[in-house]
């Protein structure tokens, strides 16, 4: 191969992203100066927060431009080196972007062991996704053994294991997820107590009603990924010191969904009289609790107490259609482009 396929912002979205505003370019492969290293790209990891890189809008990170590659986390294997740490042949991860080559002079880049788990996990469970389901249940939430905790996304890569954690704790775990399939697989394969499919329920007040039936001792915790017809569900339903960790918005990303809010004086005055703690995180702040992290779960996935899916698409050049389908909620697990093999 002698060319690198990247897909590149071609538009920033007016409201819902669409397939016009991402395009595929092919440039020839750069080459690794003094310090540098080549890497081929095996996964890139399809987040929802890439959404919001592709507004030029005021955040905790700055947006893509237009033309620029689309920022991801990546595994890939070094071809090339000119670097004194890295060698080629190993496996790294990094934010090596949406392309299939791609050199970098090893700032934030991890070497991997493949013998220790599938290198694929470094971008879901043992990643980035893992960390921030790890840090929102124990330091956000301070969630305890005994009580009962509602996840939305509950299948998802950062909610999978959200719930796999919270029941491994000892806790009542409620989970709302898009559709009857996915509601199973919680209950089923994850061990969630319950699932309610959001999705069937017309409505935040037929939602809510059926998470009083489920839960009449009330939620303690509510681990929100979506925001949308799921918050005005559970909020109402929040015991009082019960805490939100507040990890995602999906369900208005796009601007859309914005009739399913509470008005916000009911909002206020539900944190106020329940004395809820609600605390937005962005997982970055929280990256020096990695080593904790794989400590309590990498052997946790390593003997099976974890239960890993992953969504995976092949090729750089369907990445675009994969990463609007998760938007939707069309992916099932860890969303993942296998963009090269994986040795
Ligand atoms: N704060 C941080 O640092 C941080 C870090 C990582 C992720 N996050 C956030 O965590 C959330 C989950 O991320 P993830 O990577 O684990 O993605 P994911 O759950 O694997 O995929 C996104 C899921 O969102 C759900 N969804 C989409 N639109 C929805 C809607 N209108 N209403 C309800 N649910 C909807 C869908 O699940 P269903 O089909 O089950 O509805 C979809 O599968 C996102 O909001 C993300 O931005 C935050």
């Amino acid at each position: 191969m002698t060319t690198a396929r990247s897909i590149r912002l071609a538009a920033r979205p007016k409201g819902l992203a669409t397939l016009k505003d991402l395009s595929l370019t092919e440039d020839p492969i750069p080459v690794p100066g003094p310090g540098q290293f080549l890497v081929r790209v095996i996964w890139l990891s399809l987040d929802p927060y890439m959404r919001g890189r592709m507004d030029d809008a005021k955040s905790y990170a700055k947006p893509v431009d237009i033309g620029d590659i689309m920022q991801g986390g990546c595994v890939g294997e070094v071809l090339a080196s000119h670097h004194p740490h890295y060698a080629r042949g190993e496996i790294v991860t990094g934010a090596f972007g949406w392309t299939t080559h791609a050199v970098s002079d090893g700032e934030g880049v991890r070497k991997l062991d493949p013998r220790l788990a599938p290198v694929s996990t470094a971008l879901g469970v043992l990643g980035m996704p893992g960390i921030t389901a790890w840090v929102g249940l124990n330091d956000i939430a301070a969630a305890k053994p005994g009580e009962t905790i509602v996840v939305s996304a509950a299948t998802g890569a950062v909610g999978g294991l959200v719930g796999q954690l919270a029941k491994a704790k000892g806790m009542t775990v409620m989970g709302l997820a898009g559709g009857a399939d996915k509601c199973a697989y919680a209950c089923e394969v994850l061990g969630y107590d319950h699932c309610l499919d959001h999705r069937a329920a017309p409505d935040a007040r037929t939602l809510g009603a059926r998470i009083a039936e489920v839960a009449p001792q009330g939620v303690d915790v509510y681990f929100e990924n979506v925001g949308g017809k799921s918050l005005s569900a559970v909020l109402p339903r929040m015991n009082v010191h019960g805490r939100v960790a507040l990890c995602g918005m999906i369900a208005w990303y796009g601007g859309q969904n914005l009739d399913e809010a509470l008005p916000l004086p009911l909002v206020w005055r539900t944190v106020l009289t329940r004395r809820l703690g609600v605390q937005g995180f962005i997982i970055f702040d929280h990256f020096h609790r990695f080593p904790d992290f794989l400590k309590e779960v990498g052997p946790m996935v390593a003997d099976g107490r974890i239960v890993v899916r992953e969504d995976v698409t092949d090729g750089i050049e369907n990445a675009p259609v994969a990463f609007l389908r998760m938007l939707e909620g069309g992916n099932f697990g860890k969303t993942l482009v296998r963009v090269g093999p994986d040795p």
